[in-house]
């Protein structure tokens, strides 16, 4: 109501206060946390009726003017301290559930992460190196990526040996190769240390192969002692030791000659297939019997290789297929299982 000396004070005191009613109304009926800013541009934007009333006050008469600036001011604290109470109220109730339809139960326990577990060759690798540890044998590991020397001609396997053909070798160059085998760890480690010497290498290995026995890449332990008299026997012993500790001290086990260039004689461990028990099936090729490990004792060409002495010392050496002795433990018919990374399969170790 605008009179002759302007607005008239009582008309702004009315309808200040009454927006000051009609608000405070208004929050108290907010119901969901959405709804607040709407109330705020409304009642405390720069375009609300509010701000509009304050804009006026300069035409209300001078006397008047110090005593409404003051309610004005007086209101707008009230109504911001309001909003920010009734803001944090709708806040705390929409997380607590109260006033809502969903309801929160804030002591039920978190979501559980699955745990990762490690794969089933690891843990086989694991057990491996823990039973020969425990028989007196130290760990080293050596290059993947390994030369054609240490891994061929250290092992008395010159170029053009026929061996070579046995291991379907990935070459990165003419000197450079993926290790076809640990043994290379054999000459690695003697040309670096004196005997006595009693020394597991575990890793990995590649060869251009794969069926439901072999992989490309696969795990090797070498294990092998050096001393003076050291016999066939003591390999024997160590590794009827190793399948009694790894499986059972009633799994089968035979020697069977073979031929390795670095071994002089030379044999391969067979143990009784534990997925047919014998009888043959298609892991073991029908013949009852899974390969685990090549063996022998150290050839002297090997020790002269090291500036080892073979007329005082003598050893023994075997390198086991980790994979094949974790197919035997679990009874897995298909060593391509174990690199398909198909959950449903490794969380079951
Ligand atoms: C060797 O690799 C010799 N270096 C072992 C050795 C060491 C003999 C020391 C004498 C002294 P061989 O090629 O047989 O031997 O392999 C050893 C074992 O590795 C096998 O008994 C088998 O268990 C495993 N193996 C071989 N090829 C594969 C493959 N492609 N996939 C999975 N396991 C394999």
């Amino acid at each position: 109501m605008i009179g002759r000396r302007g607005l008239c004070g009582k008309f702004m005191e009315e309808e200040l206060l009454r927006l000051q009613k009609e608000a405070s109304n208004d929050l108290a009926a907010l119901k969901d946390p959405k709804e607040l800013e709407i109330f705020r541009v409304r009642y405390l934007g720069r375009k609300s009726e509010f701000t509009g009333l304050m804009r006026k006050l300069g035409q209300v008469a001078p006397e008047d003017r110090p005593r409404l600036g003051k309610l004005a001011n007086d209101i707008k604290e009230d109504l911001d301290n309001q909003f920010n109470i009734r803001k944090q109220e709708l806040e705390e109730a929409a997380l607590t559930g109260k006033g809502s339809k969903v309801s929160l139960d804030l002591s039920l326990p978190g979501r559980a992460y699955p745990f990762g577990k490690l794969h089933p060759v690891t843990q086989i690798m694991e057990e491996i190196c823990t039973i020969f540890e425990g028989m007196g044998f130290g760990v080293a590991e050596g290059p993947d990526v390994e030369t054609d020397f240490y891994n061929f001609e250290a092992l008395n396997i010159p170029k053009h040996h026929p061996a070579r053909d046995m291991h379907d070798t990935f070459y990165i160059n003419e000197s450079l190769l993926l290790r076809t085998h640990t043994s290379p760890m054999q000459a690695r480690i003697m040309e670096n240390r004196e005997p006595p010497l009693r020394m597991i290498a575990p890793g990995k290995v590649y060869r251009c192969d794969s069926d439901i026995t072999h992989t490309p890449m696969f795990h090797q332990v070498e294990g092998f002692l050096v001393d003076r008299k050291v016999s066939f026997a003591d390999l024997r012993g160590i590794l009827g030791v190793f399948i009694a500790r790894m499986f059972d001290d009633r799994t089968a086990m035979r020697a069977r000659p073979s031929f390795f260039p670095f071994t002089e004689p030379s044999a391969e461990i067979d143990i009784a297939c534990v997925i047919c028990r014998g009888k043959g099936c298609r892991v073991c090729k029908q013949t009852g019997w899974l390969e685990i490990l090549g063996a022998g004792m150290i050839d002297p060409e090997v020790f002269r290789q090291v500036g080892y002495d073979p007329e005082e010392f003598s050893g023994f050496a075997f390198g086991l297929g980790v994979e094949r002795i974790a197919m035997l433990k679990y009874g897995i018919n298909d060593i391509r299982l174990y690199y398909e990374n198909d959950l449903r399969f490794l969380s079951q170790f």
